[in-house]
């Protein structure tokens, strides 16, 4: 059986102070829960975020970084440098970032390869756009991603891997996928993987559906075959809603 995974994505929200008083509050109600709770969060918020979460079933995520060590590369922040104050996880391909900041499926691998390398585990962000979907192009589009994603990576590596199937014309919007559409575009992905791996780490991999997930479709969404939970935006900057949605499964 695979875990349940619920992340929250801040985006560009939250000053420290909201950082912490929304930490302590979704503590104290998620803390008997054994599904896998991570809130990624802006790099300003990291620190406190981190030590708000210590002795807490709250993991703490990063939202970017790059993938060079260290070097000339102003404003940028790299793996070693997040594992150096403690952080778990780190979205990579964030479908804002591939639209907004020239992230492509080249820089998604390297990003993979130097997170792996630096100890961070990875949450990789894969979706289509409305257009690919009218089109019909949506599967080939996502078996595409994975597939460059993942170029060089072990299989002993990909177990440390979370992926997260988010349709762009989802994400914001208020419209989610149907709990079907997206648990068969992740069982596509499941199998995207077993032909480049195997059946056991197929089955193994984690796979989160993103896309205006809120407390009311949670449930739904993840009590599908192939959804293991959540990567959730908007609903995750309020701790009774998000609470709510980590406790749906
Ligand atoms: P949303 O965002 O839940 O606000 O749609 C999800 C995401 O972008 O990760």
């Amino acid at each position: 059986m695979r875990r349940k995974v619920i992340a929250g994505n801040w985006k560009m929200n939250m000053l420290p102070n909201e950082a912490i008083k929304f930490i302590e509050e979704l503590s104290a109600q998620v803390k008997n829960t054994s599904n896998e709770i991570i809130l990624c969060i802006p790099y300003t918020d990291l620190f406190y975020g981190l030590l708000t979460a210590q002795n807490t079933n709250i993991k703490i995520g990063a939202q970017n970084m790059h993938w060079e060590e260290k070097g000339a590369y102003t404003g940028e922040v790299s793996g070693q440098m997040l594992k150096s104050i403690g952080v778990e996880y780190v979205i990579i391909g964030h479908s804002e970032r591939r639209q907004y900041f020239a992230e492509t499926d080249e820089t998604v691998n390297k990003k993979i390869k130097s997170a792996l390398q630096n100890e961070l585990k990875p949450i990789v962000c894969v979706g289509e756009s409305l257009e690919q979907r009218e089109t019909g192009n949506q599967e080939e589009v996502v078996k595409n991603q994975i597939k460059l994603a993942l170029e060089g990576i072990t299989k002993e590596d990909l177990s440390k891997i979370i992926i997260a199937y988010e349709p762009i014309w989802a994400i914001g919007t208020g419209k989610t996928a149907t709990s079907n559409d997206a648990n068969e575009m992740i069982k596509t992905i499941r199998n995207e993987v077993l032909s480049l791996y195997n059946e056991e780490t197929a089955q193994k991999l984690i796979i989160l559906y993103g896309g205006s997930v809120k407390s009311e479709n949670s449930k739904e969404l993840f009590s599908t075959s192939d959804i293991d939970g959540g990567l959730v935006g908007g609903a995750s900057l309020k701790p009774d809603e998000f609470a709510k949605i980590c406790l749906s499964v």
